[in-house]
C-alpha cells in the first residue's frame, strides 16, 4: 500500500514477517530501548520478549521498512494492534514459560496498558506498542516515516477514536510529538513496583520519565 520509489519501501506487516520482525527487535529494541536496557535481558530473554511482541502481527495493523538496496531487509518495525486486540494466551501461564526479565517486561507493558485503558475510559484506541529500527539505520528519518504514514492510514481508516503511544526515549517522544500526539501522563519508572514482586526493579536506573502520549484521530472522509 506505501510503496514508492527510492531506497526504502513500507508496507504492512503479517504473521509471515514473524521471524524478521523477532530478529529486529532483539537485537536492538531489547538492546537498546531504555527499559530493556536496564533490565539488560540475556540473549535468551531478548529472543522470548521480541517473540512476545511478534504475537501483537496477528492483529494486522503493524507497519514494516525495507531497504530496497539491501535484499528487501527489514529495517524498521512499528508493531500495533487495536485496544482490544487479544494475542490469545493465557498471561498467567505465560509469564510462567518466561525467563524473569521477560516476565518483569511483560508485566511493565501490562501496567502501562491499564494506565492507558483508565486515561481512555476504556475507548477503543489505536495503540503503537513498539518502535525499533535496525541500528544501522539510527537516525536517518525511517522511523518518522514508518509513524507518518501509520497516521495517514489513521486518518482514513475511521475506526478509531485516538492514536496512543508509549515514549521513554526521548527521541521516540519528538516523533510522536510530530505527529501530533501530547503527553498525557509522565511516570517516574523509579518508582515502579513489579505487580508481582513488589520490588522497585527500576529504583537505582538511570531512565528517564516515560510518556503516555496521545492522539484525537479526525477522519479525513465524510460520516455519511
Ligand atoms: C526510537 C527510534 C525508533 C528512532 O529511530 P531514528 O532512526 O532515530 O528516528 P528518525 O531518524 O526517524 O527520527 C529521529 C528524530 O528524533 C530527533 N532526535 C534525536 N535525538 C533526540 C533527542 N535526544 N531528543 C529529542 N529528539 C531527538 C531527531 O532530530 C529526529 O527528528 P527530526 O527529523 O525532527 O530532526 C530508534 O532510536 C530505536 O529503534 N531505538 C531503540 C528502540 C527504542 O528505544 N524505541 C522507542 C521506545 S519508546
Amino acid at each position: 500500500m506505501f510503496a514508492e520509489k527510492g531506497e526504502i519501501f513500507y508496507r504492512f506487516l503479517t504473521v509471515e514477517d514473524k521471524d524478521d520482525v523477532i530478529n529486529l527487535l532483539a537485537n536492538n529494541f531489547c538492546i537498546e530501548e531504555p527499559i530493556c536496557k536496564c533490565l539488560n535481558f540475556s540473549e535468551k530473554e531478548r529472543y522470548e520478549y521480541a517473540t512476545y511482541a511478534s504475537m501483537f502481527l496477528a492483529d494486522n495493523r503493524s507497519m514494516g521498512a525495507f531497504d530496497v538496496n539491501n535484499s528487501e531487509k527489514l529495517c524498521g518495525v512499528m508493531i500495533n494492534s487495536a485496544s482490544d486486540f487479544d494475542p490469545g494466551i493465557n498471561m498467567e501461564d505465560y509469564l510462567q514459560s518466561v525467563s524473569k526479565n521477560t516476565q518483569y517486561s511483560i508485566r511493565v507493558d501490562n501496567f502501562l496498558h491499564k494506565r492507558i485503558k483508565e486515561l481512555t475510559k476504556d475507548g477503543h484506541f489505536f495503540a503503537c506498542n513498539w518502535l525499533s529500527m535496525d541500528a544501522a539505520y539510527f537516525g536517518k528519518g525511517i522511523a518518522k516515516n514508518l509513524t507518518l504514514r501509520t497516521n495517514e492510514w489513521l486518518k482514513n481508516s475511521r475506526q478509531f477514536d485516538m492514536w496512543v503511544g508509549v515514549s521513554v526515549a526521548p527521541n521516540a517522544k519528538h516523533i510522536g510529538e510530530k505527529d501530533g500526539l501530547k503527553s498525557v501522563l509522565e511516570i517516574n519508572m523509579s518508582e515502579y513496583q513489579d505487580e508481582k514482586t513488589g520490588e522497585r526493579i527500576f529504583a537505582n536506573a538511570q531512565i528517564p520519565l516515560l510518556h503516555i502520549l496521545i492522539k484525537a484521530v479526525k477522519s479525513t472522509k465524510s460520516n455519511l
